[in-house]
């Protein structure tokens, strides 16, 4: 079985095709990055058409790269939601329709569980169950993974995403977009400790996240008068301490709650080195062990989407003709691979 995979829910164009013996073949990724620079985030409506003018280009380069036809290709995955709807349409539509036309069946799969499968694409794939930590520009949680397709929600963020309090303190600071990496670099300048933000939620029970209060403190702090802007870098140093320590500290609690021993991160926050750094020196002291993607397969890929839809096309799962496309979609509604196998929509006449 050897499956391409579309990815292209937010503003990255991106394909790839894995196989199940040889494991991954190719993969090829535009970043809208400079489209989107000028206006401070993604414009949807370019983020789509964009999609539109990359995705076909980008599937011949990847089956170029992994010596394939298209006749090798038996199966494709495409990524149905959560995303931006127009955004998504565009690999949906692509996906199904080559599916169509080169007579293979096609499975819409759930940009999370592209996220959370990514370490398995690693040498030394985490062993199930084990505890995720889902770190995004949209999502923010932890879940108990028993397996795939099977994902216990243990809490999650009440507001912000992590990669959303990146991203706007970011902005505040006058950095470009994206702001996750930018606000990770100029901490780097930062003295620790200079700032000392708010971590919230640390001090109360439970797994849940809260992070829109570090923009009101960020923009007090930038805000203040007399402030020296060639403090910027104390304050992104403070404002990626208080992210890191909140998202290791309720790490650590879900671990003990669960009482299990492996923790996978995931999600484009995890390719912050402060996070990682952070992490495993935890992990360390408590004799736990982290998995986490490569660092360009934190951010979104499609060979995350590739591992996601080969474990559900070879359990004989498929989609219908429809183009499926969903804005939200719950990623504890999924179910293991081939428990709800779909009989395909019929084709015409
Ligand atoms: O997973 P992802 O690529 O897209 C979503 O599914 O949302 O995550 C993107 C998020 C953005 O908020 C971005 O600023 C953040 O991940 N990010 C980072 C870093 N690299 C990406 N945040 C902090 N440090 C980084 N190095
Ligand atoms: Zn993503």
């Amino acid at each position: 079985m050897r499956v391409l995979a579309i990815e292209s829910s937010c503003d990255e164009s991106a394909v790839a095709v894995l196989d199940r013996g040889r494991g991954l073949l190719a993969h090829v990724l535009f970043s809208q990055v400079d489209l989107h620079r000028i206006y401070g985030g993604v414009v949807p409506e370019l983020a789509a058409r964009d999609h539109v003018r990359r995705l076909v280009p980008l599937v011949r380069e990847a089956l170029d790269r992994a010596g394939s036809t298209r006749r090798d290709i038996t199966g494709i995955a495409y990524t149905a939601g959560p995303g931006l709807i127009g955004a998504l349409l565009t690999g949906a539509s692509l996906a199904r329709s080559l599916a169509y036309a080169w007579d293979v069946p096609a499975v819409n799969v759930h940009h999370l569980e592209g996220h959370l499968l990514a370490p398995l694409l690693e040498e030394d794939p985490p062993p199930f169950p084990h505890v995720a930590l889902l770190v995004s520009g949209g999502h923010t949680l932890l879940a108990l993974v028993r397996g795939v397709g099977e994902y216990q929600l243990l809490g999650e963020t009440r507001d912000d995403a992590a990669g959303e309090a990146f991203d706007k303190t970011a902005k505040l600071l006058g950095l470009p977009y994206p702001g996750g990496p930018e606000l990770a670099r100029l901490a780097t300048e930062g003295r620790a400790g200079a700032y000392d933000f708010p971590r919230p939620m640390l001090d109360r029970p439970g797994l849940e996240f809260s992070f829109s209060g570090l923009k009101t403190a960020v923009s007090l702090a930038v805000k203040a008068p007399g402030f020296d802007p060639a403090r910027r870098a104390d304050v992104a140093q403070g404002v990626q301490a208080a992210i890191v320590d909140t998202l290791v500290a309720k790490a650590l609690r879900a671990l003990d709650e669960t009482a299990l021993d492996t923790l996978v991160v995931a999600g484009g926050v995890g390719a912050n080195r402060a996070l990682r750094t952070a992490l495993a020196a935890a992990a360390a002291q408590r004799g736990v062990r982290v998995h986490w993607p490569r660092i360009e397969f934190c951010t979104d890929n499609a060979a995350m989407i590739a591992v996601a839809g080969l474990a559900r096309l070879a359990a004989g799962e498929q989609s219908g003709l429809a183009i499926e496309a969903r804005a939200q979609w719950p990623l504890t509604s999924l179910v293991p691979p081939g428990a709800a196998v779909q009989a395909p929509d019929p084709l015409p006449a």
